[in-house]
């Protein structure tokens, strides 16, 4: 089977592992810091602190924008679970939007009919590493006063015009699970843009200690008999840093960026190519905004005809491709519905003809060729 991803591991991403066990510091270490400066200078981004998973970064998210009860946050129901986690396990209510079929990303009319005076902010996933609208989402924020989280689990590095995506809103956050386009395992990463957050993050991510304030180096001091400041519990908080081995493979993969990229959009554009020759009225490929640089996470077709696009998953995965779906709609979930009792037509009507294809850099050209001549065959052309 060609399998939907697969993750870019080489035999010299063990060098950085060997050089974690034999430094015997496996937590808060140098892996850390490199990590965090390269990311933090390819996005030009304020803060970026490295963590176990996004779905940390969501929560830390939401601790910072100090959700409760009583508060509204919008976000897409063709999401992930991870975002409504996030605002539920604060007591906040998710409030679920529609999604533009054009993009698959979240439906800028549907927010304005959805935004009331308990709205508090709007969760926005770039879905397939394809930018949302940011120029009418940063005026919706502006207008209502709302705060705006990029999930950009999906999207790096992508960009909105010459901006990296996770940068625009108050705050970004990333994945680097082994799905993604960089894999540290496990991992993930946020990114503060708005300097209100700045002073609480370092805490959140201590678990709710002022431990970064007082100890800029801590793994070099020790903590003196006769020290009178000691670290304490100032915020509420949680392990969510990534441990010293998942940043070592992380900073491995951030070297290889470039070529992980560039293989990918190279693909992307194969299967494009592909698309436009067969030229059915069918489906249509999920395309980045114009002015939009996309990460090229997932290659994603949207047909028109629920049976046909089962018909065309069936026949590939016969043929060992994975094709597959993509998100249940998270408000007609068993915990949705908890939440909210909303209709959206256009999710609910789309979700089963969303079909993913197989992208993943090191995929060989016989294999390309393979779903190709698949693809070209199930169409007939
Ligand atoms: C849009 C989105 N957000 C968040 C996550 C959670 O990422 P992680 O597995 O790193 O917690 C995912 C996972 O696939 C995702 O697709």
């Amino acid at each position: 089977m060609i399998s939907l991803n697969k993750p870019f591991i080489e035999r010299k991403d063990l060098k950085y592992f060997y050089d974690v066990l034999n430094s015997k510091i496996l937590t808060d270490g140098k892996y850390q810091m490199k990590s965090e400066n390269f990311i933090k200078s390819l996005i030009k981004s304020r803060f970026v602190a490295v963590t176990h998973s996004c779905t940390a970064a969501l929560e830390i998210s939401a601790l910072l924008l100090k959700l409760k009860k009583g508060d509204e946050v919008l976000m897409p129901s063709y999401g992930f679970v991870s975002i409504s986690n996030a605002i539920t396990l604060r007591g906040a209510k998710p409030i679920f939007v529609d999604v533009n079929p054009k993009t698959l990303n979240i439906c800028t009319d549907d927010i304005l009919k959805k935004i009331t005076k308990k709205t508090v902010a709007i969760y926005l996933i770039h879905y397939s590493g394809h930018s949302c609208d940011m120029k009418k989402i940063l005026s919706i924020k502006k207008k209502y006063k709302l705060f705006i989280i990029e999930d950009a689990a999906h999207a790096f590095p992508a960009k909105y015009k010459n901006k990296y995506l996770g940068t625009i809103g108050d705050i970004g956050v990333f994945s680097f699970h082994e799905t993604k386009n960089l894999t540290s395992g496990q991992g993930g990463c946020i990114s503060i843009n708005n300097k209100n957050f700045m002073k609480r993050v370092n805490h959140i991510l201590d678990k709710g200690t002022n431990r970064k304030d007082l100890i800029k180096n801590y793994k070099k001091k020790i903590i003196k008999s006769n020290n009178k400041k000691y670290y304490s519990w100032v915020d509420f908080g949680s392990e969510y840093r990534a441990s010293e081995l998942t940043c070592a493979l992380l900073y491995s993969q951030l070297k290889k960026i470039k070529f992980i990229q560039r293989k990918r959009q190279i693909l992307w554009n194969k299967y494009k190519k592909l698309f436009k020759d067969i030229n059915s009225d069918k489906f249509y490929l999920i395309e980045p905004l114009k002015n939009t640089t996309s990460s090229y996470h997932l290659i994603v077709l949207l047909f028109k005809n629920l049976n046909e696009s089962d018909r065309f998953k069936d026949f590939l995965q016969k043929n060992g491709v994975a094709a597959t779906f993509h998100y249940v709609p998270l408000h007609s979930s068993k915990m949705g519905r908890l939440y909210s009792s909303a209709r959206l037509p256009m999710t609910e009507n789309l979700f089963r003809r969303v079909v993913r294809l197989p992208l993943f850099p090191t995929m060989r050209i016989s294999e390309f060729k393979k779903i190709n001549k698949l693809i070209k065959k199930f169409f007939n052309k």
